[in-house]
């Protein structure tokens, strides 16, 4: 198949574009879809050259393609939009806490297990002691369950290596995984998980350890890439927290927090006043973080996954977080501790009942909204000239399924970067 120069035309799709000015969507546009009953989208060297009511889009490529596409998808009333933005997992891991899940069942709390030294600290011991060829094969399985189910941009955080070279060995190996994969990967700096075993009862020199080693190191291999920190009960202080972050931020670091998780350290109010692009979790957040939140811009990046893997019925505020303005976004949170799972339209379902958002608001949280809390906004997410070209096609002629239907993979085609590269045997089958 013709690579990246290839003129694609997509006709007679419903378009959902979520196109349309800047920034994240939050308040009462939250659930802005931009909708195109009868759309159409032109493809071309990998970006969207058009997207809109089919006349217009029709005339347009007349006179820039007067050859004609190379391929035309009749879309026949099917649903068409942006790929899936995943805004926060943890995929680079070996081992298993199944064991975890029994503890659990039987009343132990998340932090008790922590704190036990299992949770997060069992996963690093595991993960350390796993080869360079068996991660990146596990790594690269993961980013597949992905696509199935429509992500087609994945924010992927290290955290399970926990020294120096061990975090960037993970760091490391999600560029080698971007290079082998169609996904797009935006990677994440998440030194400041756990304390490793090492420092047990020396948290201040672990701390100082991820200040003085590990960011130079971290932001001299990988400019600009994302900090992130655990702050929460059983992880780092609010006060480790921001020092980090300021650290990371004075070497150029773009910053994420875990905010709220557990309990209520007023991290994700530090985090708007720092500029943070994300604050994640937010289980706990209350009014005055999100003021701070709304005015900063910071996008909430909500995880009902991890609400059902850790048994609990206690979601996230997300109602009084659109209606206070804070911009809301969704990922799976994939990890091996809380959210073993890599199906983001089950998230979806999950934000469309116990989040009681709208299914045109869990859409936009899974696109436009995730685009941008992973700093990738002006880039993807929409259905807009300019854009990349990765898109879903559905086989459904109704937005709202992916929300409706729960557990299993859309039935779709999956286009990134304008090339078909899902199902692996898709070339817009219907073209
Ligand atoms: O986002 N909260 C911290 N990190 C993960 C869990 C990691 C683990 O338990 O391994 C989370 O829930
Ligand atoms: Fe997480």
């Amino acid at each position: 198949m013709p690579g990246q120069g290839r003129r694609c035309l997509i006709d007679r799709a419903r378009l959902v574009t979520v196109a349309g000015g800047d920034g994240p969507l939050a308040g009462p546009h939250q659930g802005r879809l931009g909708l195109v009953a009868e759309g159409a989208l032109a493809v071309e060297g990998g970006s969207i050259l058009a997207a809109g009511p089919r006349e217009e889009v029709l005339r347009s490529i007349a006179a820039a393609w007067p050859q004609g596409p190379d391929q035309a998808v009749d879309a026949a009333g099917r649903v068409v939009l942006p790929g899936l933005v995943d805004a926060h997992t943890h995929p680079v891991w070996a081992g298993s806490r199944a064991a975890e899940l029994e503890l659990r069942i039987r009343g132990a709390g998340y932090v008790e297990i922590m704190e036990a030294g299992g949770g997060i600290a069992s996963t690093v011991r595991a993960t350390r002691l796993a080869s360079d060829e068996a991660l990146l094969a596990d790594l690269l399985a993961r980013l597949d369950a992905l696509l199935a189910h429509g992500v087609t941009t994945v924010e992927a955080k290290s955290g399970y290596g926990l020294s120096t070279a061990e975090e960037l060995r993970h760091l490391d190996l999600l560029a080698q995984a971007s290079r082998l994969h169609p996904l797009r990967i935006v990677p994440s700096f998440l030194g400041a998980h756990a304390l490793p075993e090492a420092y047990l009862g020396r948290q201040e020199a672990y701390v100082d350890l991820v200040l003085e080693e590990m960011l130079p190191a971290v932001a001299s291999a990988y400019p600009g890439i994302f900090c992130d920190v655990f702050c929460d009960l059983g992880a780092f202080t609010l006060e480790q927290t921001e020092r980090i972050l300021r650290e990371a931020r004075r070497l150029g670091l773009a910053l994420k927090v875990h905010a709220d998780e557990f309990g209520h350290l007023g991290c994700a109010e530090l985090a708007a006043g720092l500029g943070a692009v994300s604050a994640d979790h937010c289980v706990m957040t209350r009014p005055q973080d999100m003021e701070a939140m709304a005015r900063g811009g910071t996008v909430a990046v909500l995880l009902p996954g991890t609400t059902l893997g850790l048994g609990s019925c206690h979601f996230a505020p997300a109602r009084e977080m659109v209606l206070r303005g804070v911009p809301v976004a969704l990922g799976t949170d994939l990890n091996p501790g809380t959210c073993p799972c890599p199906n983001l339209p089950l998230i979806m379902a999950m934000a469309a009942r116990y989040l009681k958002l709208s299914p045109d608001e869990v859409l936009v949280a899974a696109t436009r909204n995730a685009a941008h809390a992973v700093g990738r906004g002006r880039e993807v997410g929409r259905l807009e000239a300019g854009y990349r070209a990765d898109l879903l096609l559905l086989e459904t002629e109704d937005h709202r399924e992916l929300c409706y239907g729960f557990g299993t993979a859309p039935r779709m085609e999956a286009m990134i970067g304008g090339r078909w590269v899902w199902p692996a045997t898709a070339a817009g089958a219907t073209g």
